[in-house]
């Protein structure tokens, strides 16, 4: 039995109460335009106030990338990961599955919604997962600035698209050779795809699916 399937209730109900909200209904979102939408999504500037008006929604990876982290983070034997993006935690719950598989880890991850790290907190204890997670409050433009791991063996992508760039350069030097990064909706940031999947980058990079970009460090 995979600690993933013991947290599956956990996990169904997070989904679910996820599905059961939608974004759109949000009166903050629902009086945007598409374009406006757009812009917000990919700015560098502007996304601490949109994400503090999708404060109570849970963003969340599909249930499909849930489990591909799960197997990634498994099948790798990722000891140490780094998320940028708590939210509620479910993907972090998914990763820190893997590592409790793994024989334990350490997980760090930043959100700069308190509520949304109070959330997060709940959840990952009522998954008994507290014990392998640092969560950071705060931008991550500044609480990934410092004091990171030495060997990072994944990293997930999932906050603010456009700062996708600005985040793997501060955490690049740590990735070991070999190390992973899973990049939800990356097509926000052409930046970032154009840095992991260019010639001599360092990374072999692979859209994945309709919403992932995975990418090896390769040395
Ligand atoms: C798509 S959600 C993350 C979902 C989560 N990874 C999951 O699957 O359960 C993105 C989250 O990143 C947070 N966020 C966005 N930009 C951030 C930043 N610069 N620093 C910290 N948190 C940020 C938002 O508040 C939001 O909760």
């Amino acid at each position: 039995m995979s600690t993933l399937n013991t947290i599956a209730p956990l996990l169904n109900r997070l989904f679910e109460e996820s599905d059961a909200m939608s974004v759109a209904d949000i009166p903050a979102v629902a009086t945007l335009s598409g374009e406006e939408r757009e812009r917000l999504m990919r700015s560098k500037t502007d996304y601490i106030h949109m994400y503090s008006q999708l404060k109570d929604a849970a963003l969340p990876v599909s249930r499909e990338t849930g489990a591909l982290l799960y197997m990634l983070a498994r099948s790798s034997r990722a000891r140490v990961i780094v998320e940028f993006g708590t939210s509620f935690a479910i993907s972090t719950l998914h990763l820190a599955a893997a590592l409790r598989d793994n024989g334990g880890g350490y997980i760090l991850t930043t959100e700069f919604e308190p509520s949304k790290v109070a959330r997060a907190r709940e959840n990952l204890k009522a998954g008994g997962m507290l014990d392998l997670v640092e969560i950071r409050e705060g931008d991550a433009l500044q609480t990934l600035r410092g004091d990171l791991p030495n060997h990072i063996d994944l990293l997930l992508l999932d906050g603010a698209k456009a700062l996708y760039p600005e985040i793997l350069s501060l955490v690049e030097s740590r990735l070991r050779p070999g190390a992973l990064i899973v990049a939800d909706n990356a097509d926000y940031s052409p930046e970032y795809l154009a840095r992991v999947r260019a010639a001599g980058s360092g990374y072999l990079s692979i859209p994945f699916a309709d919403d992932v970009e995975l990418s090896l460090k390769l040395a």
